[in-house]
């Protein structure tokens, strides 16, 4: 991935990334980072790029030209690149959204100085607005700087070990469970005996438990963010792998269950609030109301994933009528995807991403 920063103190950005992980993903060619100086671009004899405020004020405004000049020059390399603003005035940058901006191919990161810069070049380039939190920093560069380290985790081959880029806890928004290593007893203190157990899904099951309650002591405010996911399939094998696959990119903590068995098609559901329901159907099954007749929601987000299986036509049809069954009995459908039947032109994490999105922007 190809990172360009556009700055007026260069050396600032170089001796932040050029250390450790994202030092050694420079070296082996994972990432670039390339920074250009803004103060290249003055148009004045004497190389300043910023003037007074119109209107008054105090401090200094960045002019629009050199700031335009910068921008130019990377987009001639990478003409379709986004150009990111960081700046107090943005939404606060989360987990997701650095997952979301890893999957560029080049990312233009614009720092400001002084009291800002002139909006109308803001106006012209500026394709996202970024804060890293709320409290105002001199300069855009700390931010930047933060923005390359949070992303390029999630660049494969960044991190040394692949398992760890691919789910952390904040994307359920979780915080995670305390850890441990040698030796079992530090001060009278003893690591917790399930972690010595040896049983997985024991230790699992602790995991997620400390995971939730620490969440509710440390950072209640994430908490009302989680969701349960559970994903329900009807259809057959293709539907209830597809729907697996999405879970697994929405949640580390999902569930699948198949209403192929008539069991749960019997005894039904009722789910919460902050419960997310993955609906993975074939167009077929979408059709057959009795199926999820005793599923009911209450306010619960869904999503409509319907997993073609050649023969059905009337895929569109399938999607609005369980659209209009789920919201009788109580849901919210926040997405409905289609999923082609070739395995190679679908982009499960995409559609995952732009799901743990809206489920932020529910609240
Ligand atoms: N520039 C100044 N303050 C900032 C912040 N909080 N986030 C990103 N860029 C900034």
């Amino acid at each position: 991935m190809n990172f360009y920063v556009l700055t007026l103190f260069p050396e600032l950005i170089d001796g932040i990334v050029n250390t450790s992980i994202t030092g050694r993903a420079i070296k082996k060619g994972v990432l670039r980072v390339s920074t250009v100086n803004i103060r290249d671009f003055s148009t004045r004899r004497d190389g300043r790029v910023d003037d007074y405020p119109y209107g008054g004020g105090a401090g200094m405004v960045m002019e629009a030209e050199p700031v335009a000049g910068a921008i130019a020059s990377v987009k001639e390399k990478a003409p379709g690149a986004r150009v990111v603003y960081l700046t107090p005035q943005g939404p606060v940058l989360t987990q997701t959204k650095a997952e979301e901006l890893a999957r560029e191919k080049d990312l233009v990161l614009l720092c400001g100085h002084y009291e800002g810069i002139d909006e109308r070049v803001l106006d012209e380039y500026v394709t996202d607005y970024l804060s890293i939190g709320d409290y105002v920093l001199t300069g855009g560069e700390l931010g930047a700087a933060v923005v390359i380290d949070a992303v390029s985790r999630f660049v494969p081959g960044v991190l040394p070990n692949e398992d760890s880029a691919r789910f952390e806890s904040l994307q359920d928004n979780l915080l995670e469970y305390p850890q441990y290593t040698r030796p079992v007893e530090w001060r009278g203190r003893k690591v917790p005996d399930v972690l010595l157990s040896g049983d997985h899904s024991a230790v699992s099951a602790w995991r997620a438990e400390q995971s939730l309650k620490r969440t509710g002591e440390r950072r209640p405010d994430l908490l009302k963010n989680h969701y349960r996911v559970f994903c329900l399939t009807a259809g057959g094998d293709k539907a209830s792998a597809a729907g697996a696959e999405f879970l697994n990119a929405v949640s580390r903590l999902g569930e699948v269950f198949s209403f192929d068995r008539r069991k749960l098609i019997k005894s039904g559901w009722q789910f919460k609030k902050n419960d997310l329901a993955i609906f993975a159907c074939s167009p077929g099954a979408m059709t057959e109301d009795e199926r999820f007749q005793k599923v009911k929601g209450n306010g619960t987000p869904a999503v409509i994933l319907l997993v073609s299986d050649q023969e059905t036509a009337g895929e569109s049809e399938a999607a609005a009528h369980m659209r209009s069954l789920l919201e009788q009995k109580g849901f919210r459908v926040i997405a409905e995807e289609m999923l082609p039947d070739e395995t190679e032109g679908r982009d499960i994490p995409g559609m995952a991403i732009s799901v743990r999105e809206k489920l932020l922007q529910l609240s």
